[in-house]
């Protein structure tokens, strides 16, 4: 009697706790108006439509977001994209120059060739969604701060929550941290299988680096056939 009483107790602590975290993502995310908004007419839309309408709500909600000192300098919020309906999500550090002129992720010499990365994988931009663990442009694309990545982060999470991927990709140390919450260097993080937020992550080198140094080239293209065969094998 006492231990399922002290259950119930526990589940009930826990249900606190993850209603407590929820409300401070989306507190950080929307403000201090909190948006219970449900919806009854996406219940009418197909699913795969559903998913699209509700990551665009998240992408109105957001791209004006002034959680920290990078939106004085931006251009645009770097959202994402890709399609919301896929399984794949393949996730960046934060947008550069091009990126931040165009409001689209992956768009300058990296971006050109993280798509043929893909493509060696039979991927392209239809079939995954990408993005980056920041929104927006740090000034001469320094590392994101400790603010910058808590005041961004929560959107990630929404983003992954709405699109619900099977397997992330993650790209270079710095995504890694933030998203594994671990910390190591690349080589160290590389080459292993993850669960995290009910999906199969891999991570491998951000595509920048691999343009400052050929040699690391043959590993990621090891990662990725990784990352592939775990597609094919679910
Ligand atoms: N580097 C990133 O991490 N993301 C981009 O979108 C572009 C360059």
């Amino acid at each position: 009697m006492e231990t399922s009483q002290n259950n119930i107790s526990n589940e009930l602590l826990n249900l606190i706790d993850e209603s407590e975290e929820f409300l401070k993502s989306q507190q950080i995310i929307y403000g201090e108006d909190i948006f219970l908004d449900f919806d009854a007419a996406l219940l009418s839309l197909p699913p795969q439509e559903r998913k699209r309408k509700v990551l665009a709500d998240l992408f109105y909600r957001v791209r004006k977001c002034q959680n920290c000192a990078l939106a004085a300098k931006r251009k645009h919020m770097v959202f994402g994209s890709g399609n919301a309906e896929t399984e794949i999500m393949v996730i960046g550090e934060a947008p550069g120059f091009y990126e931040d002129q165009k409001g689209l992720p992956f768009v300058g010499e990296a971006g050109k060739l993280l798509d043929k990365i893909l493509a060696a994988i039979d991927l392209s931009r239809d079939n995954l969604f990408i993005t980056n663990v920041l929104k927006c442009r740090p000034p001469e694309n320094r590392d994101p701060d400790i603010n910058e990545k808590s005041a961004c982060f929560p959107i990630l999470v929404e983003q992954i929550k709405i699109i619900k991927p099977k397997f992330i990709l993650i790209l270079g140390r710095i995504a890694a941290h933030s998203l594994l919450n671990m910390d190591g260097s690349l080589t160290a993080l590389r080459n292993k299988v993850y669960d995290i937020y009910d999906a199969k992550a891999l991570v491998t080198y951000h595509p920048a680096a691999l343009l400052r140094d050929a040699s690391k080239k043959r590993e990621t293209w090891q990662d990725v056939q990784l990352f592939q065969k775990l597609i094919k094998e679910a």
